[in-house]
């Protein structure tokens, strides 16, 4: 078996499911992780799911990932405007980046129409609410068949 994909979420993540529902849905981090963890299954692959509210903290997962993931998919939150640190983490990693918004940023107050991770992000996806995941899982499997 590959190595698994590693799925980080930022900040307020943890809140999922109870937070602002009507932009960010009912399902929780619990229900991505066992969605996309079927998904992953599919294609004899594996996922394991991380959230930090500590910018640092995503960055020191990033890091691991250099060794122990075959691909990131990455909903950074707030710090998707805000994080050269991250963009500078994900430049350190040789495999597919995925960046997901569970909300289409772009219908939505313009400082989030600008996203730092972009700039590395092999794909981008936005408002396909939590199935975003699932599509990530799905292209990375794809990308590292090749
Ligand atoms: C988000 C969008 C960000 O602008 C916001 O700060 C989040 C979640 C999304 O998944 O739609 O925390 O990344």
């Amino acid at each position: 078996m590959t190595k698994p994909i590693y799925i980080l979420n930022g900040p307020n993540l943890n809140l999922l499911g109870q937070r602002q529902p009507e932009i960010y849905g009912r399902e929780t981090l619990a229900d991505v992780e066992a969605d996309c963890a079927r998904v992953a299954a599919e294609k004899n692959m594996s996922v394991k799911l991380f959230q930090s509210n500590h910018e640092g903290v995503v960055i020191d997962t990033i890091h691991e990932a250099r060794q122990e993931a075959c691909g990131i998919i990455i909903n950074p939150g707030a710090f998707t405007h805000t994080s050269v640190a991250i963009l500078d983490a994900l430049n350190t990693f040789e495999g597919p980046v995925i960046e997901v918004h569970i909300s289409n940023v772009h219908k939505r107050e313009s400082f989030r129409h600008h996203s730092y991770v972009s700039l590395r992000a092999d794909g981008v996806i936005a408002g396909l609410g939590t199935e975003g995941y699932q599509a990530a899982v799905r292209r990375i499997g794809t990308l590292v068949s090749k």
